[in-house]
């Protein structure tokens, strides 16, 4: 690997008008992450020891995401919106530490693969001043062109000033540039904005550099590393992009999936071997999943652990903070969140479990509420090993129930039970007999009711017969 320094200026500042959208656009997400993040990790896994931020005035969000994903960073603030080479010279303090390779990365190519900017900096490191991505997009609409001559780049040319000649060029820029820490200051502080939207445009870095007499490469590379994120659509096809490629790396690491263009993945989910994920599952940020557990169709998981051997869904959902152990069951209509729930413990049916600990092999009946909220602030349930809590129970936190205890259907708990023991906090039944009756006959119902069954019980001995 080389010896030489790095730094990547991350470009965060612009509004991203065409997103349409109050979110800055670098905080937009594809695979659970922010497309800020996809762009820091690339840039620090390419050698990017140094790393600098540039965003816009009104960014705090953004800045804030930069210092908490790599506190390393150093954030500069682009005071005006003067276009790509006059956000780089906003770090120009960090260029002027002299590293060897000035990495320039967009915050809106999120799909930039490490190696990809590795095979720039070693453009640099052959004795080109100033090193591009080129690529031949399906549609090369919003592109700046690359203007070759023989195998030499020329010149970049941006769509809004590229003549119809120009236009017709298929090999288009990347956006990102790699310049020789020496040279950048000088290159860069000799672009002017006399162009048709009057703005310092970094890609006139390539013309500059020839006219001073260095060398500037242009790399081809594939469309997918460096598709640019202007719209809604393309953060769409992004998306697409990335899940295909999860979706390989699962099936390849020994998933199973019925129908994986229906399971929504993030980049960061961790599924072992034999996990079989049903189709339509969507995985948020920070799920792992172990070997052999089985996640059903229509669950939509985030923040959670899932033990080996679980069966989650149909129809589950799993918040932050949810922790199951080896062969849990969470069936149709559960929820949980903020809970752990221990070995062989079952909630299989229109459960709430949060805020909460089940022990090891307890039974949640179908309904069972954690009632943790109180208005004010959160409160925990405790379940113990071996308790079973029956059907459409509240359990109103703080709660504990002993391990082996018996709640009784329809109970809303309102005191700790100890172990073993049995609650029932329902009012008592009572039977009136003969009552339905005596009220029918009160209303004068009694007689149609008779006809009603009278009826009944004919047209089911004499089906209708049909066409
Ligand atoms: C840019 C390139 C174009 C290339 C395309 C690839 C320029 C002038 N054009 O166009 O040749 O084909 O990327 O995707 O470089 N930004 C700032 N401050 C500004 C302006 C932009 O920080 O004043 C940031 C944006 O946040 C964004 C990046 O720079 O991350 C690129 O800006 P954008 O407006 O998206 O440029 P494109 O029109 O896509
Ligand atoms: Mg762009």
């Amino acid at each position: 690997m080389s010896q030489r320094t790095c730094l990547a200026i991350v470009l965060a500042a612009g509004e991203g008008f065409r997103m349409r959208s109050s979110l800055p656009k670098a905080l937009h997400a594809i695979g659970g992450r922010t497309l800020l993040e996809h762009v820091l990790r690339s840039a620090v896994l390419a050698g990017g020891a140094e790393i600098a931020v540039v965003v816009g005035p009104d960014h705090d969000a953004v800045a804030a995401q930069a210092r908490k994903l790599a506190p390393q960073a150093q954030i500069f603030v682009q005071s005006e919106r003067l276009g790509t080479a006059h956000a780089v010279l906003a770090a120009k303090q960090a260029i002027a530490r002299g590293a060897d390779d000035i990495l320039v990365v967009f915050a809106d190519t999120p799909l930039l693969r490490p190696e990809t900017l590795a095979n720039l900096r070693a453009a640099l490191e052959r004795g080109a001043a100033v090193a591009v991505l080129g690529f031949k997009p399906a549609d090369p609409q919003g592109y700046g062109r690359l203007v070759m001559n023989g195998g030499e780049l020329v010149a970049i040319r941006e769509q809004n000033d590229a003549t119809l000649e120009e236009l017709a060029i298929a090999f288009c820029n990347g956006g990102l540039m790699a310049l020789a820490g020496d040279k950048a200051i000088p290159i860069l502080e000799r672009i002017g904005n006399a162009n048709a939207k009057g703005e310092y445009y970094l890609t006139d870095a390539v013309a500059i550099a020839r006219d001073m007499g260095l060398k500037a490469v242009a790399i081809e590379t594939g469309e997918d590393d460096v598709r640019g994120i202007n719209t809604k659509a393309q953060l769409a096809q992004a998306e697409a992009v990335l899940q295909t490629s999860l979706r390989a790396a699962a099936l390849e690491a020994g998933v199973t999936m019925i129908a994986p263009q229906t399971v929504y993945l993030a980049a960061d989910t961790k599924l072992g071997r034999d996990v079989t994920i049903e189709p339509n599952v969507v995985f948020g940020p920070g799920v792992t999943v172990e070997d052999g557990a089985l996640i059903r169709s229509f669950s939509h998981l985030e923040g959670a652990h899932v033990g080996k051997g679980a069966r989650i869904g149909p129809f589950a959902r799993l918040r932050p903070g949810t922790e199951l152990g080896q062969d849990v069951h969470i069936g149709n209509f559960v929820e949980v969140k903020a809970a752990q729930i221990e070995a062989g413990a079952k909630a299989n049916h229109l459960s709430y479990i949060g805020d909460a600990r089940v022990g090891e092999g307890a039974n949640i009946g179908a309904g069972t509420i954690t009632c943790n909220y109180d208005g004010i602030a959160k409160h925990r349930t405790d379940i113990g090993a071996g308790a079973f809590i029956g059907s459409n129970s509240s359990l109103v936190a703080p709660v504990k129930i002993g391990d082996g205890a018996y709640v009784g259907s329809g109970s809303v708990v309102t005191k700790d039970v100890p172990a073993n023991a049995l609650a029932v906090a329902r009012s008592k039944q009572t039977v009136k007999e003969g009552w339905a009756k005596r009220l029918r006959q009160l209303k004068g119902l009694s007689k149609n009711l008779s006809k009603t069954l009278t009826s009944k019980t004919l047209s089911k001995k004499k089906p209708k017969k049909r066409g």
